[in-house]
């Protein structure tokens, strides 16, 4: 009985040896944000959705460090992080300019999941925020 658990064991931690360095090969694409950020300044809600866009074959460096520090919150504190700047091919418009992706003066709403959608990805109808 003990050495048959004792294989068990080795078997378990060979698989588990296995499992690591195939997350390994994986690797980079397993350190993206899998939740998606949202923006909430200077109006609540934008959505950026990390998965999405590395399916659509970008890499971490057409974004990190420019136009995107690798840290949620950290475009938000500047003043300029609005759609002009989007229009002057800032932030996102560095890519949303109609040619390597849609364009920011297109369907807003892509972006733009609003209040509405901001409540129902954090879980909560809104109550209690006030009367609609
Ligand atoms: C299309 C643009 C884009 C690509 C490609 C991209 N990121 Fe990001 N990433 C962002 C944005 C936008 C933010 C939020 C920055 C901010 O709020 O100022 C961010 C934030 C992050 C953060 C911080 C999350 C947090 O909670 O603080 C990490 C970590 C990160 N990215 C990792 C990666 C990795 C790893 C890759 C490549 C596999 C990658 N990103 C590819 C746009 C991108
Ligand atoms: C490095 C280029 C690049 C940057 C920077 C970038 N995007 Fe994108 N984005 C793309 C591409 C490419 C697509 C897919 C093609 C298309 O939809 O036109 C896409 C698709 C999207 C979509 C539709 C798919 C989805 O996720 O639902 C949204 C929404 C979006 N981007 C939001 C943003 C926001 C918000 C930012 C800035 C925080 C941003 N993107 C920055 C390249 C970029
Ligand atoms: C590619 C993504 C994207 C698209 C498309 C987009 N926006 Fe934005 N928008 C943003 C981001 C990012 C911000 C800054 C973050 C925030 O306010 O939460 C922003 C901020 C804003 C703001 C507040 C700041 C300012 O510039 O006054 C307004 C208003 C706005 N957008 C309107 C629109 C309208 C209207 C459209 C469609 C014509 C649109 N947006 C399309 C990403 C987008």
């Amino acid at each position: 009985m003990y050495k048959k658990g004792l294989l068990y064991a080795l078997m378990g931690t060979v698989a588990l040896v296995m499992f690591m360095s195939a997350g390994q090969v994986m690797g980079q694409d397993e350190d993206y944000p899998q939740e998606p950020i949202i923006f909430t300044k200077p109006v609540k809600a934008v959505i950026f959705d990390h998965k999405s866009h590395i399916d659509n074959g970008l890499d971490c460096d057409s974004c990190h460090d420019d136009p995107f520090e690798m840290a949620a919150g950290t475009a938000e504190e500047n003043a300029d992080f609005n759609m002009k700047s989007l229009y002057q091919g800032k932030y996102c418009g560095t890519c949303h300019d109609g040619e390597s992706a849609f364009a920011s003066n297109t369907r807003c709403t892509l972006c733009h999941i609003g209040v509405k959608g901001y409540n129902r990805l954090m879980g909560t109808s809104g109550e209690g925020e006030g009367h609609h």
